[in-house]
């Protein structure tokens, strides 16, 4: 398991923003070569982003690329370009089917054979934004080992759906729920959508805590001024920790007294609470290290 709490966006021809995105502890800098770039900077950007892939130093930050839609005619001299940077991993967006994964998956296998890399070396996630893709989104999952995450693509899919995006996200919340739930059948990590808006710290957080109660890892942020909050809101409070402590602890004793449910403060602890709580101290565990 990896943190991905805050998943940074930066434009892949802004030299400028790579290296100040390097320095700003996001558990992901996602170097963009697709929407953030107009299609006359494509091809500097690609050489920009496997410059800085292969020699700007990230420090503990996962090192990815996203590359341009398989279905575009960049896609696979984006892909040739940046593996000979080997980022951490390659984001993939509009993946509609489990074959584009596959398909990317032979070509890095191939690749890291060539170069004695260890196999799987570069992860593979995978941007969900389309009707088409919710519907694939069991084969997708299961397309290749290699796959490690899924992102809701929530502005592609107001569009495939011809929905309206309001702020209370309930035009895309079945979507937004059903890829927690698959993610977490394939051992995925799923992270939450973009919030325009970097100007409100309020809003950002709001709706990165509704997305972590849902059960998403980490969300997409495209500002600096998100990156702390995101983290903020993925990562349990210290009032959380102790309340896990105090029932991890009690139940523990109270499992060994060969007793079963037991209340805690007013309301009923039983296995799958203890297993919540034990989450919640891994987690905080993960994000101690950070
Ligand atoms: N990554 C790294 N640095 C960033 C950044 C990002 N995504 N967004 C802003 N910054 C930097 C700016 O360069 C600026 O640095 P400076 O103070 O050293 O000059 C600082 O943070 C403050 O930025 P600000 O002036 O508030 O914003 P801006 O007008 O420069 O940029 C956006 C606003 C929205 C264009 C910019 O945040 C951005 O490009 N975001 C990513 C967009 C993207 O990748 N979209 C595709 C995925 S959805
Ligand atoms: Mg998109």
């Amino acid at each position: 398991m990896r943190l991905r709490r805050a998943f940074l966006y930066t434009p892949g021809e802004d030299e400028q923003k790579i290296e100040k995105a390097c320095a700003l502890r996001a558990d992901c800098v996602c170097l963009d070569l697709e929407d953030a770039v107009s299609p006359s900077k494509k091809e500097d950007a690609r050489i920009t982003v496997a410059h800085a892939i292969g020699t700007f130093d990230f420090g503990k930050s996962e090192r990815l690329v996203r590359v341009n839609a398989p279905s575009s005619p960049y896609f696979m001299a984006d892909l040739r370009t940046v593996i000979h940077a080997v980022p951490d991993g390659i984001v993939i967006p509009k993946v509609e089917e489990a074959s584009t994964l596959q398909e990317a998956d032979g070509f890095l296998e191939a690749f890291e054979a060539q170069q004695e890399l260890e196999l799987g070396a570069i992860r593979l996630i995978a941007i969900i934004e389309s009707a088409r893709s919710f519907i694939n989104l069991k084969e997708i999952c299961a397309a290749t080992p290699r796959l490690e995450a899924l992102i809701l693509g929530a502005e592609d899919l107001a569009v495939s759906l011809g929905a309206r995006r309001t702020p209370s996200n309930k035009e895309i919340f079945y979507a937004r729920s059903q890829m927690v739930l698959y993610a977490a059948a394939y051992g995925l990590d799923a992270i939450d959508l973009v919030c325009n808006n970097y100007q409100d710290e309020d809003v950002v957080y709001e709706e990165a805590v509704s997305g972590a109660e849902l059960g998403y890892r980490g969300k997409q942020v495209i500002h600096p001024n998100q990156i702390t909050v995101v983290q903020k809101a993925f990562t349990p409070t210290e009032e959380e920790v102790q309340k896990a402590q105090q029932v991890c602890a009690e139940y523990e004793a109270h499992m060994q007294a060969g007793k079963g449910a037991m209340g805690f403060k007013g309301a009923l602890v039983d296995m799958p609470v203890y297993r919540q709580a034990k989450q919640t101290l891994a987690r905080a565990d993960m994000a101690r290290d950070w």
